[in-house]
């Protein structure tokens, strides 16, 4: 602790199991907050702790009877909310624009791969077969984004920047410059149709879990490609496999599992239409994540509702 600090000064607590982890983050939360006492969670008394940032799985968070609230170092919250313990607490979900720009980048390259065929590409190398596809260009090819959030908005408007005929889907209604837009429902079947290539970027909800299933792949244009960088709880795994060894779907690139990891002898991995990257489409940077943490905790300290306030009855 800095001698600085006053010793009636709020502690917040790092709540990451991996000890290495939670240890990295003590420097650059310390800097955004000079004026807090920050330790690792296990190295205070159960009464010390006025907030917690957490990662991962947050079991043992419900012995620290004077928190306050959980700020989330990821941008899914899904697990935090399901902790009964924790359902007293207010939760925010992370808002850092490397872990945007981050999920941006994957999801052009996840894009860009189905677009030009690369699955197909990779299995004609491995038999050593020499044949020609071609592919249309962007303007011709249709993606669309689940979910038009913080993440998927800045994927969806650098996808049409590179050309794609970019559509998104979302609860409420969105404007967004250069994209078609698709709300609710009962507007999912005629977004579904216009996707070539589906990627799933929705917050994993007792409304979205296994959404990605046989019913949405039948309303696909037949070939088209999914990428779920969500959550492997949207994803119904069987489904995919029926769906793609139909034709219906042509690939997947998968970073999401149901169970991560993924175990080795789980199908995926040998799918030659099936991309499978182990969860790091995007993370938090650690220098901008904690510059939000802090005016998070700066809000909660004055009483005022912090950016990504997380509302539990969405889900979101
Ligand atoms: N793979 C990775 O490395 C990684 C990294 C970070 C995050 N993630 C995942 O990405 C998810 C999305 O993050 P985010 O920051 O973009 O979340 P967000 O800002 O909360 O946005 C969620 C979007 O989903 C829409 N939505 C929610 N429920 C819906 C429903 N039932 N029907 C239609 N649309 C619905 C919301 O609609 P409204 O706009 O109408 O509210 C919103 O547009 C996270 O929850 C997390 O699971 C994965």
């Amino acid at each position: 602790m800095s001698p600085k600090i006053a010793p009636a000064a709020p502690v917040l607590a790092i709540a990451i199991a991996l000890r290495r982890e939670a240890d990295s983050w003590l420097a650059p939360l310390r800097t955004a907050m000079p004026d807090l006492r920050i330790e690792v969670l296990e190295d205070l008394p159960p009464t010390a702790p006025d907030y917690a940032v957490a990662w991962g799985s947050v079991t043992g968070l419900e012995k620290y009877p004077n928190l306050k609230a959980i700020v989330s170092l990821g941008a899914g919250i899904d697990h935090i909310l399901a902790n009964p313990a924790l359902t007293h607490l207010p939760v925010i979900r992370m808002i850092d624009p490397g872990l945007t720009r981050g999920m941006t980048e994957f999801v052009l390259l996840q894009a860009l791969l189905h677009h030009r065929r690369m699955p197909l590409f990779q299995a004609q190398q491995a038999k050593r077969e020499w044949r020609e596809r071609f592919s249309p260009l962007a303007p011709n090819r249709r993606i669309g984004v689940m979910g038009m959030g913080v993440l998927g908005r800045d994927a969806a408007k650098q996808l049409a920047a590179v050309g794609f005929n970019v559509a998104g889907w979302s609860r409420a209604a969105h404007r967004v410059k250069g994209i078609e837009t698709f709300t609710g429902a009962e507007s999912l079947a005629p977004f579904l149709a216009r996707s070539d290539i589906l990627v799933c970027l929705l917050p994993l909800t007792p409304e979205t879990r296994g959404i990605l299933n046989a019913d949405l792949f039948a309303r696909l244009p037949k070939g088209a490609s999914v990428i779920n960088v969500a959550r492997g709880g949207h994803l119904v795994e069987a489904d995919l496999v029926v769906a793609l060894e139909s034709g219906q779907l042509s690939g997947a690139s998968l970073d999401v599992f149901a169970t991560e990891p993924l175990p080795a002898d789980h199908p995926f991995w040998s799918h030659p239409k099936i991309v499978v990257t182990p969860h790091v489409a995007s993370l938090t940077h650690r220098d901008t994540g904690s510059l939000f943490v802090a005016q998070a905790i700066r809000d909660l300290i004055a009483g005022k509702k912090p950016k990504g306030l997380v509302d539990r009855r969405r889900g979101y």
